[in-house]
């Protein structure tokens, strides 16, 4: 494993790229309304891209290893789609919940970061699973100090989660981010506090849990990347950029349009 620690000018060159990725989330909130469709909020977003921010959508085209290449430039996952969902001509209605993941490239560095929108009145069990899952990022982010070990990531995401009976999603994690997409380390949203590789100042990486309402296995559809709960409830993640500081973090996806870090009730 290679983690890499980043210098002043890739943390520079970070903080614009991050901001870039939120000021796609702040463009496109406006436009998440029932009869769109999730296919030209994905052209609305690639647009506001390549002609406003000069930047390239990193997804598309992307292509791990095993996989066949993304098709678009954002991933919008609605309802029991955990994440990767590819937008099309999904109309979405009342109700719906939908994750919107953006990551830009700017000057070869990756910002990334996904945000959870609910379309006109949602239902009490989506906009408690929203919230719980918003405070489930957070209360992972707060952990984050040189010394400190991956581990009490993963530890503080799922014990709120499971505190409230939802469960954790495991076949995806974040990770760290430069100027490469996904690069070491691997950021486990469930865990034991004090395992796992020590936090250093330099690093960069994503907090991104997946939560669901039901169970958390996953079935992954025909298409090789929308990934669905098993169970069909419903799932939600929030994303952030983050980065290791001499005493703690800072959030690098923030912007005009970032919602207010949440108050959060410590569960004895
Ligand atoms: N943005 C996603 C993440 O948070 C990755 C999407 S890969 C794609 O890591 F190919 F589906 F776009
Ligand atoms: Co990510
Ligand atoms: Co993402």
């Amino acid at each position: 494993m290679t983690i890499t620690i980043k210098t002043e000018h890739d943390i520079a060159k970070m903080r614009v790229a991050c901001r870039l990725a939120s000021e796609v989330l702040d463009y496109i909130t406006p436009l998440v309304k029932p009869g769109i469709t999730t296919g030209e909020l994905d052209r609305l977003c690639h647009e506001y891209m390549i002609n406003e921010q000069h930047t390239v959508p990193a997804p598309l085209n992307y292509q791990p290893p095993g996989y066949p290449p993304y098709p678009k430039a954002t991933c919008i996952s609605v309802n029991d789609v955990i994440c990767h969902g590819i937008p099309g001509d999904k109309q979405l209605k009342n109700g719906d919940t939908l994750n919107i993941d953006i990551t830009v490239i700017k000057e070869g560095y990756f910002g990334d970061t996904s945000r959870m929108f609910i379309v006109g009145e949602g239902s009490i069990l989506a906009k408690r699973l929203v919230q719980v899952t918003y405070e489930c990022m957070w209360l992972g982010i707060e952990q984050v100090q040189p010394g400190a070990h991956l581990g009490d990531i993963g530890h503080a995401i799922q014990r709120h989660a499971e505190a409230h009976g939802y469960s954790v999603v495991r076949e995806y994690c974040g990770h760290g981010i430069g100027t490469v997409f996904h690069e070491d380390p691997q950021i486990l949203h469930y865990g034991r506090p004090g395992t796992g590789v020590q936090i250093q100042p330099g690093m960069i990486f994503t907090v991104e849990p997946m939560i669901n309402a039901g169970r958390r296995d996953i079935r992954t559809m025909p298409d090789q990347w929308t990934v669905k709960t098993r169970d069909r409830s419903l799932s939600a993640q929030w994303e952030h950029t983050v980065l290791v500081t001499q005493t703690g973090y800072e959030v690098l996806t923030v912007s005009a349009g970032t919602p207010a870090k949440p108050t959060i009730a410590v569960t004895a």
